[in-house]
């Protein structure tokens, strides 16, 4: 017989099993959490913080990657406080100005009634979320790309001490999974995202 586990989402009591996460348990519950570099079949990094949550813990509070803290007995979950919608509206705006067209960010932005954002926009559409080089790693159990260079100048690419040849089978599932279609755009395979006027 599994553990279970009991866990409370905004003041109501769910069941959760071992190694669950508290997005597992909320999607299993339709409880909408936001994200964006999640992917079921890889583990979380908790890299975009979208995901963030406010849990209490013997009187302490602090906010989570839903999609990377596993669940225990007797947690207290927030997904909409106050201080989670504080963060999550900075985050929209940082986010927009990567990649506006993602529909979580235009449904952020909705809710939160954000129209512009204060961050200087850029061009580049890459989050840096990792999916794709985690996906290349874990699950086709290849290293064809990883992240090269530091703060504004970090982007991903095809591992540079490898040849793209050795390394890549070209399976493009790479670009599937990217939340933002950017790659591998930046390669000159065009997958540039549409603009919606709606
Ligand atoms: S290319 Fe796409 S999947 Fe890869 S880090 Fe950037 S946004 Fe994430
Ligand atoms: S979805 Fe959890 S940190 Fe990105």
């Amino acid at each position: 017989m599994r553990d279970k586990i009991k866990i409370y989402i905004n003041n109501k009591e769910f069941e959760g099993n071992l190694n669950e996460t508290i997005l597992d348990v909320a999607k299993r519950n339709s409880i909408h959490i936001s994200t964006l570099c999640y992917h079921e079949k890889i583990k979380p990094h908790g890299a975009c913080r979208l995901c963030l949550v406010e849990i209490k813990k013997q009187s302490k509070s602090r906010l989570v990657a839903s999609c990377a803290y596993p669940i225990e007995n007797d947690l207290l979950v927030f997904t909409e406080s106050p201080r989670v919608d504080e963060v999550k509206k900075n985050l929209t705006e940082l986010y927009m100005a990567i990649y506006p067209y993602h529909p979580e960010i235009i449904k952020l932005a909705k809710k939160y009634n954000i129209t512009k954002t204060r961050y200087h926009k850029l061009n580049e559409y890459c989050i840096l979320c990792g999916l794709c080089v985690r996906y290349c790693a874990e699950v086709k159990g290849l290293n064809a790309i990883g992240f090269v260079g530091r703060g504004i100048n970090k982007k991903v690419t095809f591992v540079p001490d490898s040849s793209y040849f050795k390394h890549c089978i070209n399976c493009m599932e790479c670009s599937d999974i990217c939340p933002t279609g950017v790659f591998p755009s930046n390669f000159g395979i065009e997958r540039i995202p549409q603009v919606s006027d709606s």
